[in-house]
């Protein structure tokens, strides 16, 4: 089930970031301010646990794709679909859903390709690790419009 987060998901959120995003991670205070900020949407993926979260922010006509992350166990199960659509249903005043992810994160990369996403931009030696950040862009819509529209 996606959900809107809630203060009382904030302690497994905070652990799953340790686990996904080790020094990059968002600590209490980051994610509490995700959580009020504005233009936010934080949903987590919950049954028994959290099995994963994402949080969007809109401003003006984009929506950035702040976080998406799933727990290990839970992976390859459309866990992270079902929180991109319910992020890309409720985008605000935005037409367009823009993220960046390192050139290095596979996984994520095959994952937002399936989902629609092209590259917009390179940013060289962008992370800690060196490697490259790749901006990447959709229009809202189904994947299959979003990615027609963006090879016109
Ligand atoms: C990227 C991530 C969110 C995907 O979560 P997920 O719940 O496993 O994704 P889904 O099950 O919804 O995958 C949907 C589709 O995306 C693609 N995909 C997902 N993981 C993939 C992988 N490791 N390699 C290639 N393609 C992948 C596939 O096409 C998949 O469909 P399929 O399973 O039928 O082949 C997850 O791997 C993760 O949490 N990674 C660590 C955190 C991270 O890097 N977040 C993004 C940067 S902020």
């Amino acid at each position: 089930m996606i959900r809107l987060a809630t203060e009382a998901d904030l302690a497994s959120v905070a652990a799953l970031e340790v686990e996904l995003f080790g020094a990059d991670a968002w600590d209490a205070a980051a994610l509490h301010a995700e959580l009020v900020g504005p233009g936010r949407r934080f949903v987590v993926a919950a049954e028994d646990e959290v099995s994963g979260y994402g949080v969007s922010r809109s401003i003006g006509d984009v929506v950035d794709l702040q976080r998406i992350g799933v727990a290990p166990h839970h992976r390859r199960a459309g866990v992270a679909t079902a929180l991109l659509e319910d992020l890309l249903a409720h985008p605000g005043d935005a037409d367009r859903m823009m993220l960046e992810v390192s050139a290095a994160n596979h996984p994520a990369i095959g994952f937002y390709r399936h989902h629609g996403f092209s590259r917009i931009d390179v940013r060289p030696r962008y992370y800690r690790d060196g490697s490259d950040a790749l901006v990447l862009g959709r229009v809202l819509g189904t994947a299959d419009q979003a990615s027609a529209r963006m090879e016109r």
